[in-house]
């Protein structure tokens, strides 16, 4: 009997890949340029699985003449790319990542809090360009201890987050779920949004990107942020309107930018938001470490391998 047949229409890991291979034929798109949408919607025609990468747009149209698909996986936790909805109505299960990289997204989003509070960047290129004595007394760093951390999605990197904020003798709150009774065990504390923006010294995005939460950072709410405060995104880039945080930081309605996601992305080099030297942006690297993604990716072959032979995925987000 012949294997079933995976297309995965870019690159992802070869350790997972040749674990996929195994249990599977796998159809590869491994040119640099993106997969034109037409060959990947040709491709999927006899498609058993599609590995989805998260600048594909999985839609009904996307799947509308694969009769045979069984299952699409992908391996990141975040799935704004995908219309699940879509996938539920053919019965596809979709996985996605979740678990396997919360601890190293909240030490990324920690590492930004961290490094923008103490201006890490601007100071150390001080010091490679000579400049360690005549370094500019306006850049300060700022403490955290006694500083209060604001976290938009406390979901469970949300938790990690808290705890690495706690470590650093911060107080934490949180919106964009309902108080719950394990509040106190976690020592975290519900505020309406309008208080979250006015209490908290570091506002920390980490939500998944909805229609609810598209633009939910715009020009109002950074008005009603403290100046001094730090705005940290490891959420998605469109929670924030990019150009009402341009316009927050150059206003002086806010300090300083730490953010791991951006819209868009890839961010051009001379994008205003860098021109306005009050931001640390880094591309897109929360769960990037070795294991974190190898740990993904392995998850992702397994919903595959599990999808096409009918049984229930690891992680499903629509079981
Ligand atoms: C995800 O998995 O959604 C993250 O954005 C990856 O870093």
């Amino acid at each position: 009997m012949s294997k079933p047949v995976v297309v995965v229409p870019g690159l992802v890991r070869k350790d997972a890949l040749a674990y996929l291979g195994e249990h599977v034929t796998i159809k590869q798109w491994t040119e640099k340029t993106k997969m034109p949408r037409e060959i990947l919607k040709e491709w999927l025609k006899e498609a058993d699985a599609l590995w989805s990468i998260n600048n594909v747009t999985v839609d009904a149209d996307l799947i509308a003449d694969a009769p045979n698909l069984k299952v699409i996986a992908q391996a990141s936790v975040g799935y704004d790319n995908v219309v699940i909805d879509d996938l539920t109505a053919r019965q596809i299960p979709y996985g996605n990542t979740p678990d396997v990289l919360t601890e190293s997204v909240a030490e990324l989003a920690f590492t930004l809090v961290a490094a923008a509070s103490r201006r890490v960047m601007e100071n150390a290129d001080f010091v490679k360009s000579g400049q360690w004595e005549q370094r500019p007394s306006n850049i300060k760093g700022k403490d955290l201890s006694r500083c209060t951390l604001g976290i938009i999605g406390l979901g469970n990197i949300g938790v990690s987050i808290s705890r690495r904020a706690r470590a650093f003798g911060m107080t934490v709150i949180y919106n964009n779920r309902k108080p719950r009774p394990d509040d106190k065990l976690y020592m975290v504390e519900y505020r309406d949004r309008d208080a979250l923006y006015a209490e908290s010294d570091v506002v920390l995005v980490v939500t998944p990107l909805t229609p609810e939460t598209y633009h939910m950072i715009d020009k109002e709410a950074f008005k009603k942020m403290k100046k001094d405060a730090l705005f940290v995104n490891v959420g998605r880039g469109k929670i924030v309107d990019t150009e009402a945080l341009v316009w927050a930081l150059n206003e002086g309605e806010i300090d300083y930018a730490a953010l791991d996601v951006t819209d868009p992305e890839p961010l051009p080099a001379d994008h205003p938001l860098l021109k306005t030297g009050k931001a640390l942006v880094v591309p897109h690297i929360a769960s990037f470490t070795d294991r974190t993604r190898r740990d993904m990716a392995m998850l992702t072959a397994d919903n595959i391998i599990l999808g096409v032979q009918g049984k229930p995925l690891k992680t499903c987000v629509n079981k």
